[in-house]
C-alpha cells in the first residue's frame, strides 16, 4: 500500500470510528461537496440505476447520476473530479462498458474512484455468499491497481416478465437445474441502506 493510501485508509477508519462513536460528526474523507461528482452505473433491469440514485440522494449535494451506456469517456473525465462506479451483476460479471472505461482510462480513473458498489442476487448473510460477492468486486475493479476504499454490496431485483427471452430462459434453466429452486420474481432492493451508504461518502465540512 502507498503511503498516501496507507493514511487516507486511516483517516477513514478514525472518521468512522468517530462516527460511530459520536453520531454524525465526522465522515470520511471521500467527497468534498464542492467537488463535481458523477455517478456512473451499468444496469439491464433498472436496479442498479434506483440505487445510484439512492445513493446520490443520501449524499445530498450536487451529484450527477449517469448510464454507462449513454456517456462519452473523454468528456466525463474532463468534466468530473470524484466517481462513484457501480453495476449490476449477470452470469459473466459486471457491466461489460464500465470494465472497459477502467481498463481505457485506469490511471485518470483509479485517481477519481472514491466508491464502487455492485448489485446482484447473491446475498452476503454466509460465507459461500460473501466470497461470491468478493469475486464480483474482484472482477469489476480488475483493471485499476487499487480497489476504493468504500465498496458496498446491495440487493438487486429479478422481475420475470421484464426479462429478455434470452435471460428468462437461461435464469429459468438456472434455478430449475442448478440450483433446484422454484424461479420466481424477487425484489431485495434496499433504498434505506443505499443512501445511508451515500451518506457515509461526503466530507462533513
Ligand atoms: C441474466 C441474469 C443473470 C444474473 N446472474 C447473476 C449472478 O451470476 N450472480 C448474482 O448474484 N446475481 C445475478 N443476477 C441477478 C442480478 O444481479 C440482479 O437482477 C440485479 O438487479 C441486476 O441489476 P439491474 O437490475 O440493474 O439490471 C442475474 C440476473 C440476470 C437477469
Amino acid at each position: 500500500m502507498h503511503r498516501r493510501d496507507f493514511l487516507l485508509s486511516i483517516a477513514v477508519a478514525l472518521a468512522s470510528a468517530s462516527a460511530y462513536s459520536f453520531g454524525e460528526g465526522l465522515k470520511p474523507l471521500l467527497l468534498k461537496a464542492s467537488d463535481k461528482t458523477a455517478i456512473l452505473y451499468g444496469t439491464r433491469y433498472g436496479a442498479s440505476k434506483d440505487t445510484a440514485m439512492w445513493i446520490a440522494k443520501g449524499i445530498g449535494s450536487q451529484v450527477d447520476v449517469l448510464n454507462i451506456e449513454e456517456l462519452n469517456f473523454s468528456q466525463i473525465l474532463k468534466k468530473y473530479d470524484k466517481f462513484i462506479i457501480g453495476s449490476g451483476i449477470w452470469i459473466d460479471g459486471p457491466h461489460k462498458r464500465l470494465t472497459k472505461l477502467l481498463s481505457e482510462h485506469s490511471t485518470e480513473m483509479e485517481a477519481k474512484i472514491v466508491a464502487s458498489f455492485i448489485v446482484c442476487g447473491t446475498r452476503g448473510d454466509n460465507e459461500a455468499g460473501r466470497a461470491r460477492i468478493a469475486g464480483y468486486f474482484e472482477r469489476l475493479h480488475k483493471p485499476l491497481q487499487k480497489a476504493p476504499l468504500a465498496q458496498e454490496q446491495f440487493g438487486g431485483r429479478l422481475i420475470i416478465e421484464k426479462l429478455s427471452e434470452k435471460d428468462r430462459k437461461l435464469l429459468d434453466n438456472f434455478y430449475t437445474n442448478v440450483l433446484k429452486k422454484e424461479f420466481k420474481s424477487w425484489d431485495r432492493t434496499n433504498p434505506k441502506g443505499a443512501e445511508k451508504f451515500g451518506s457515509t461518502l461526503l466530507l462533513n465540512a
